[in-house]
């Protein structure tokens, strides 16, 4: 076992290229689910003895989140594959010493607040130049509400200065936007409540905090997640004891190697163990309506997700429209599904995208401008994203600012798989924030990647 005791830094810029891969095979496993890891983490930290957990992602997103938690009192060990916390139990974190860097991870910040709003002590968060431009009012008008005081930049914008409150009011509370990370933040302040805080949202995002909260054995009662709002009730100051966590592989990560399976001919590849939580296939339904092959095999449970073995097959691809209804089971895919659109033939038309625009980079303007220099018809109209493909491979031959946004590096170096020309990223070091071995596992199926001269 080894302490966990640096944070994490990436190694700085490195460019890389995508030429075309030759049609895709095998069957590989990509890395753990960046939602559950900082969650199984987070419960960990909160529970008393040991939190065992498997399939960890060990992208930096996640690390930063293991420091956090030590930094605040929870001892992370690591042993190989396997990271173990042992937490203190609810109230039990103690002020951490310095300020926390949550480097360019939106998850570890909003949860993090979520907790630290129930610490009576002043704590100090930061991250890198693209976290400190998202927006924390999100989190922090909620966490308000229940005694916590906040400064931050102007704009809501870390840093951010928390002062949390010893006892923080129970709230009920409804959020504007379905965000799991705002109704995360809540319901982790919400556990140190005294009764019962209740969160609604216009519809439902990701339950993942309200699984490992009932598997942890937290009274939680939702309701369906179909129905609209979607209402979580949990009851506060439970006692938690560690679990055995098992994180399923990650459906967001899976998107890349699933759309280069659509976009390059002749593909057929398995992508094993893979969350299928109905709240994060939206992209799977989305693929298999433009045409591609796409099966779940050998479903089951695991920690209370659902999990399956997912098979791709390439088709010939068709524009589709998106409904904005969609939006919340597959927002971090958009950028992927644009390249996917890119290859089909025909317009595919996705609604509902504003909250693109306050992710890791302004991801509407970033697929517009890069797939509008790969020589692909794009176009904004509000929060829609239009993308007309010609049913073959677009020209490609540009080279894409990424601006510290991992999924777009990895949604142009997609493109470049299967483009007339060769496609580069100005820095594919934003990808080890949850995709650590992207470009060794698509070379594996069948890529061209390497990094550019
Ligand atoms: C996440 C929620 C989503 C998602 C992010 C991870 C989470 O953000 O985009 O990558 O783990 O709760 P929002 O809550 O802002 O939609």
């Amino acid at each position: 076992m080894t302490a966990l005791s640096t944070a994490p830094h990436s190694a700085g810029p490195a460019s890389a290229r995508s030429s075309r891969a030759r049609a895709l095979s095998g069957t590989v496993t990509v890395p753990g689910d960046k939602s559950i890891s900082h969650r199984a983490l987070i419960l960990g930290a909160l529970a008393v003895g040991e939190t065992r957990i498997t399939g960890l992602l060990t992208g930096e997103d996640v690390l930063r989140t293991a420091t956090a938690m030590a930094a605040l009192g929870a001892k992370v060990e690591r042993a190989g594959d396997i990271f173990s916390v042992w937490g203190r139990g609810i109230g039990g974190l103690a002020e951490p010493g310095d300020v926390i860097d949550l480097g360019n991870s939106g998850t570890s910040a909003r949860l993090i607040a979520g907790l630290l709003a129930a610490y009576p002590f002043t704590s100090f968060m930061t991250g890198d130049a693209s976290l400190r431009r998202r927006p924390m009012a999100r989190v922090i008008e909620p966490l308000s509400l229940t005694g916590a005081k906040f400064a931050s930049r102007a704009g809501g914008r870390l840093p951010l200065a928390i002062t949390g409150t010893p006892v923080p009011v129970p709230l009920t509370y409804a959020s504007p936007i379905a965000s799991a990370q705002v109704k995360s933040a809540v319901l982790l302040a919400g556990l140190h409540a005294p009764g019962a805080t209740t969160v609604t949202e216009p519809s439902a995002s990701r339950d993942h905090t309200e699984r490992m909260f009932t598997y942890f054995g937290v009274d939680v009662q939702s309701t369906g997640t179909s129905e609209k709002p979607y209402k979580t009730r949990i009851l506060g100051q439970p006692e938690l004891r560690g679990k055995p966590v098992t994180v399923p592989a990650d459906p967001s990560s899976a998107a890349f190697p699933a759309v280069a399976a659509c976009i390059v001919p002749g593909s057929k590849i398995t992508l094993t163990n893979i969350g299928i939580n109905p709240l994060r296939t939206g992209l799977f339904t989305t693929l298999q309506e433009m045409g591609a092959g796409i099966v779940f095999k050998n479903q089951r449970d695991e920690a209370g997700e659902p999990v399956a073995d997912v098979e791709i097959t390439a088709g010939a691809l068709k524009g589709v429209h998106v409904p904005a209804s969609r939006a919340p089971s597959m927002i971090d895919e958009y950028p992927v599904l644009a390249v996917a659109a890119a290859f089909a033939e025909g317009e595919t038309r996705m609604d509902g995208l504003a909250e693109l625009k306050v992710k890791e980079s302004d991801r509407l303007a970033a697929m517009q401008r890069g797939l509008t220099a790969c020589g692909v018809d794009a176009r904004v109209e509000g929060d829609t994203l239009i993308v007309r493909g010609a049913g073959k491979a677009p020209k490609g031959g540009a080279t894409i600012a990424v601006e510290l946004d991992h999924r777009i590096a990895m949604s142009f170096l997609v493109l470049g798989m299967g483009a007339a020309e060769s496609v580069a990223v100005d820095d594919a070091s934003a990808i080890a924030t949850s995709f650590p071995g992207f470009a060794d596992l698509m070379n594996g199926l069948g890529a061209a990647i390497s990094a550019d001269a």
